[in-house]
């Protein structure tokens, strides 16, 4: 470990800037590509775990605004005031409407006062001073009935800090909405509805929305999370999962077409990460799919990535139920995936094309890659994944087909599905990796060998674990983040045969999560980014065109010494790029002799450590790992640095 070899060091009474004694001679030929780095290098995987969506990114601060939990009353409580009575109904209407049955029926009893329900939001909501808030509802008169709604947004202290009045008109079902402004910023604020004058009101999809989104849009996204996401320049944004794609049995499988449309008009159902873990049971987890289809296509346009969405292959999760679709009942599986591509890629005069142009977006949005199923693994995958194949190939050759190699990296079911897709001819397979740091650290050459003519690689989901796969212990520390930049530089070395790479999970609520280590912290307020995601960032940032050689006698740089580098050109801006990760305690003095290229005096230098490997950042310690800016002189054409211990550094020089 880290912070013990770190103590060991300073037990010993020696300074950790101590420079080894002499100092290695690196050869880096700016002049010889080895092989150019795909658009797609470095990407993002949503998942909607850990609140991710729902209290996450999907800026509604409503929980349960349509009634559909299982408990349809779940974040809900019931209030009198000055004399007001009343009571709630829940209706079932599924005949009529089976994609939202519930709604609730108010009864106002008393001629005084108000009756009414509030709503605790997801932890909480998260409100700001001076910010403009929308609330909506579906409501709908019943009789002669003249029911007011006054609703309320309640700071710290039950303190009112915004109001508004709304008096819904029809007797048939309608949206109304109004705007109020928060007057104090609070992290668990909550939303009070009164109901006033003597009377039976329906009510349906309760909704609260900061005006302000990402790119302003209505019923938006969290703009400072989706920030953080287009801050890394992602090469692709792989989604929605991930498990919640297979579901833990089939009737939870994540589908896509119920995810697009009006918002009153998608499916809720139960999140698979409600009941997965013992230790973390989060019983209010449920997917709105506000954040839904049309939405991830969107995010992916806006921040510059592929879209990569991955589909149910008619498998549930096989960590749980295993479910499978019979064989001869695969076809509506096989359709939803044609059509998904007709979705994103086909004109108006298709049916598909047509409904994403309804939707506002006659663009197409350019999809090239489909995974087909998650993380599956066993020969029933197979089966099923030639019939996948044959169809969306038939119909669209050029979209390439993602194809899971199961949750290990190695192992029977590794080596059965990596046999067989090669001799398959498969497009992209996908590689799952959660490990310790060490196997990181370890696995630096793990692509130095593989067949250069076969499938392309996706490093689909990894993260070292500081304790253990699914372990509650897990922290997003610096020890763990540095062991990722050592992988990453093999994953670089070798993009020929690695196409794409990704980090799992992205986001956690600090008080909602059930899976960690994860990428971004978030309360309803507030977000950080992990050593892991600086690490993202700077591999992304500076991942430039092509790769060129970065040797030590003649050998790739992977981890003599505890060193692992990759160096690169960045054709775009006529820069070498080098990138250098020191896991060792001591500090390490090297030289690059740079041929092939001709150097300004100067280079920038970006420095990501810490001394401590536990070190990990917080809400309240936000910046304790990060990068840090600095130059360093180029003599000629030799470059010289101390490596701090425990360091990523990125150089990039300037061509003359
Ligand atoms: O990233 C968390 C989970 O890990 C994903 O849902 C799944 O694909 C993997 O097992």
């Amino acid at each position: 470990m880290i912070r013990k070899a770190f103590l060991t060091f300073c037990s010993a009474g020696l300074l950790l800037s101590a420079q080894a004694q002499t100092p290695r001679i690196y050869t880096i030929q700016a002049d010889k590509i080895k092989t150019p780095i795909q658009k797609t290098m470095y990407g993002i995987f949503f998942e909607d775990i850990n609140l991710a969506a729902d209290g996450g990114v999907y800026a509604e601060l409503v929980k349960n605004r349509s009634f559909e939990f299982n408990m349809p009353l779940m974040g809900w409580t019931e209030h009198k005031k000055d004399g007001g009575d009343g009571r709630i109904e829940v209706i079932n209407r599924s005949a009529e409407r089976p994609e939202n049955p519930h709604f609730i029926k108010a009864y106002v009893t008393a001629d005084a006062g108000s009756f009414g329900l509030a709503n605790e939001g997801f932890r909480g909501m998260g409100v700001k001073e001076g910010e403009e808030y929308s609330f909506s509802v579906m409501a709908k008169q019943n009789g002669d009935a003249n029911v007011k709604l006054h609703v309320e947004l309640h700071g710290d202290n039950d303190a009112t800090i915004g109001a508004a009045d709304l008096t819904p008109t029809d007797k048939e079902w309608n949206r109304y909405s109004v705007k109020f402004k928060s007057s104090a910023t609070v992290k668990k604020a909550s939303l009070y509805v009164w109901l006033s004058g003597k009377g039976i009101i329906d009510l349906d999809m309760i909704s609260l929305f900061p005006e302000h989104t990402w790119k302003n849009r209505p019923g938006g996204l969290r703009a400072d999370l989706v920030q953080k996401l287009a801050d890394i320049k992602p090469g692709f944004l792989r989604f929605p999962g991930g498990c919640i794609v297979e579901g833990r049995e089939l009737n939870n499988r994540y589908q896509w077409k119920k995810s697009i449309g009006d918002i009153d008009k998608r499916t809720n159902i139960i999140n698979r990460w409600n009941t997965e873990f013992k230790h973390r049971q989060t019983p209010d987890y449920y997917q709105t799919f506000g954040l839904g289809f049309m939405e991830y296509f969107m995010t992916a346009e806006d921040i510059g990535a592929s879209p990569l969405p991955i589909l149910n292959c008619g498998m549930a999760c096989e960590f749980n139920t295993g479910e499978l679709v019979p064989m001869d009942q695969l076809d509506p599986y096989i359709q939803d995936a044609l059509d998904l591509i007709e979705f994103a890629n086909g004109d108006v005069s298709t049916k598909w094309g047509k409904l994403r142009t309804d939707l506002g977006h006659p663009a197409p949005f350019n999809l090239k890659m489909l995974g087909v199923g998650n993380e599956q693994w066993g020969p029933q995958y197979v089966e099923r994944w030639k019939v996948f194949t044959k169809a969306i190939k038939t119909k669209y050759p050029d979209v390439k087909i993602v194809s899971a190699l199961g949750p290990s990296p190695d192992g029977k079911e590794f080596d059965l599905l990596n046999t067989t897709f090669r001799s398959l001819g498969a497009d992209i397979l996908d590689e799952h990796y959660y490990a310790a740091p060490k196997w990181f650290r370890d696995n630096a050459r793990r692509y130095d060998n593989y067949d250069r003519k076969g499938p392309k690689i996706f490093a689909g989901e990894y993260a070292a674990q500081s304790v253990a796969t699914v372990s509650p212990e897990n922290k997003n520390n610096w020890e763990c983040a540095l062991a990722e930049a050592a992988f990453m530089t093999g994953l670089e070395r070798n993009a020929d045969v690695v196409s794409m790479a990704s980090y799992a999970p992205l986001f956690a609520h600090v008080e909602g999560w059930q899976w960690t280590p994860n990428l971004i912290w978030f309360d309803n307020l507030n977000s950080y980014a992990t050593p892991n995601y600086y690490v993202q960032q700077l591999f992304s940032l500076n991942k430039g065109t092509d790769v060129v050689p970065l040797t030590l006698s003649n050998d790739v740089v992977a981890g003599q010494d505890g060193c692992y580098a990759t160096a690169s050109l960045d054709k775009n801006t006529n820069e070498l790029i080098i990138k250098f990760v020191n896991t060792g305690a001591t500090a390490q003095r090297v030289s690059f002799k740079l041929n092939g290229g001709s150097y300004q005096k100067q280079a920038n230098v970006i420095t990501l450590s810490s001394d401590n490997g536990s070190a990990a950042n917080s809400l309240d310690n936000p910046k304790a790992v990060s990068p840090v800016q600095s130059t360093i002189a180029v003599n000629g054409k030799l470059l010289s640095m101390n490596v701090e211990p425990y360091a990523l550094k990125v150089v990039r020089l300037k061509n003359k």
